[in-house]
């Protein structure tokens, strides 16, 4: 339970809010690297709250600038984006992807140059990996060193990034990112139907064979690592090890072909994220469509979940489904929608006042808790929590395994796992 002030820090993320500012010191995914083509249209991205949009010049190099255009607003999603540059439709000013305006046709011949290096422009650096474009908004003259991810450092068609777009606060979508005790409950459906069995293989016996894990956390600079243990009877016992690299991102073990998944839960406003699933191979080409595999089917990398509903629909909620065995009557779905309905249900933006906590969201307060110290930190220093230089985000990787009652998981080496480990 947090208290009003409390929920709200951690919450509000817009210009000049304290939790704002610090997010925006963290580099974050800002749409996919194959939405933009050279002279492409630009694409209209909005994040903590305020709207930009993102271009790739005809070098190929990626622009991202305030949408709205420098001279009187025009959208700069509509802007023709030719030689190295946007040019606004409504007067011609250019615009370039160092974000200066290099040329003001409507102002006289003899002073447009001097004019145009002196119209204020609000660009922002840019980088690519894993398959997305990435931007830093902070305030920093030199932005802070890029999260060189494991799956930021792979080819392209050994990554995979899709975006579902949910109506709620981000943290709302990061603590259920967060919550591995309700997978036995809201996704036991999907883990047990012929789709999910294939996916998950033998991981979904062994969640299902104890609903009640022990969860153990080992401190990370980054945020921390989570062992949830499971007791298998005999003498074998299974863990799953996830690695949270606050602020955003969850890192999950074991899909299919020892591709991982990594989600993170990015502000688009208030009320608005994006959840962001990566599913990638580290050694090879993806083999699948990793959205396809987990039954979402509307076919837009970009907004997988567009065909979800709503709480006018109860999220095509199918009681005679439920009736029939299926636990959620979220149905032909992958466990992302079942997530999604949950946390749109619990309203835009949860008082977290208004809660009871239970042993099984130690994971959740502990979140919040290191949340709520980097955000004072942040106010008190200006200092970035999770960072630095001692974080070695490339050996960041989920992994669940079996292993022999006694052995202590924390030992075990997610790059060098024992052969004992579950594929
Ligand atoms: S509004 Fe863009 S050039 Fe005038
Ligand atoms: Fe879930």
């Amino acid at each position: 339970m947090l208290t009003q002030s409390q929920n709200e820090l951690l919450t509000r993320v817009g210009p000049g809010t304290p939790m704002g500012d610090m997010l925006r010191e963290y580099w974050v995914p800002a749409c996919r690297s194959a939405k933009l083509e050279a002279d492409g249209a630009p694409e209209r991205v909005r994040l903590f709250g305020e709207n930009f949009v993102a271009f790739r010049a005809t070098d190929g190099r990626v622009g991202f600038m305030q949408e709205a255009c420098p001279h009187r607003c025009a959208s700069l999603a509509l802007a023709r984006n030719e030689g190295n540059g946007l040019r606004c439709i409504f007067h011609g000013w250019k615009f370039s992807v160092e974000g200066k305006c290099v040329d003001a046709p409507t102002e006289p011949i003899k002073t447009r140059a001097e004019f145009a290096a002196r119209v204020p422009v609000r660009s922002h650096p840019t980088h690519e990996g894993g398959g997305m474009v990435w931007v830093y908004l902070g305030k920093q003259a030199t932005p802070p060193r890029f999260p060189d991810y494991e799956f930021t450092q792979l080819p392209d068609d050994h990554v995979q990034p899709t975006r579902g777009i949910i109506r709620t606060n981000w943290l709302q979508g990061l603590e259920a990112l967060l919550d591995s005790a309700h997978v036995g409950f809201l996704h036991s459906s999907n883990l047990t139907s012929a789709a999910g069995r294939a996916l998950f293989k033998a991981e979904s016996d062994y969640m299902l064979n104890d609903g009640a894990p022990q969860f153990e956390f080992v401190e990370q600079p980054y945020g921390f690592r989570e062992g949830a243990l499971r007791d298998e009877g005999g003498d074998l016992a299974y863990a799953r090890i996830r690695e949270v690299s606050l602020p955003f991102f969850s890192f999950i073990p074991a899909a299919p072909g020892g591709a991982g998944i990594v989600c993170c839960s990015i502000p688009i406003d208030d009320v608005t994220t994006a959840q962001w699933y990566i599913a990638y191979n580290p050694h090879g080409p993806m083999e699948r469509d990793i959205m396809k595999a987990f039954g979402n089917t509307s076919g837009d990398p970009d907004f997988f979940n567009s065909d979800m509903g709503g709480p006018e629909n109860m999220w095509h909620q199918d009681r005679a489904a439920m009736k029939a065995g299926h636990w959620t009557g979220i149905t032909g779905r992958g466990n992302a929608y079942e997530d999604f309905v949950v946390q749109e249900s619990m309203g835009p933006i949860v008082d977290r006042s208004q809660e009871y906590l239970g042993t099984c969201d130690r994971v959740i307060y502990r979140a919040r808790h290191l949340l709520l110290d980097a955000v004072r930190r942040f106010q008190e220093t200006g200092d970035i929590s999770f960072a630095g230089p001692d974080v070695d985000y490339a050996r960041i990787r989920a992994i669940s395994f079996a292993y022999p009652k006694g052995t202590d998981w924390r030992t075990i080496d997610a790059f060098d796992p024992p052969a004992i480990a579950a594929e």
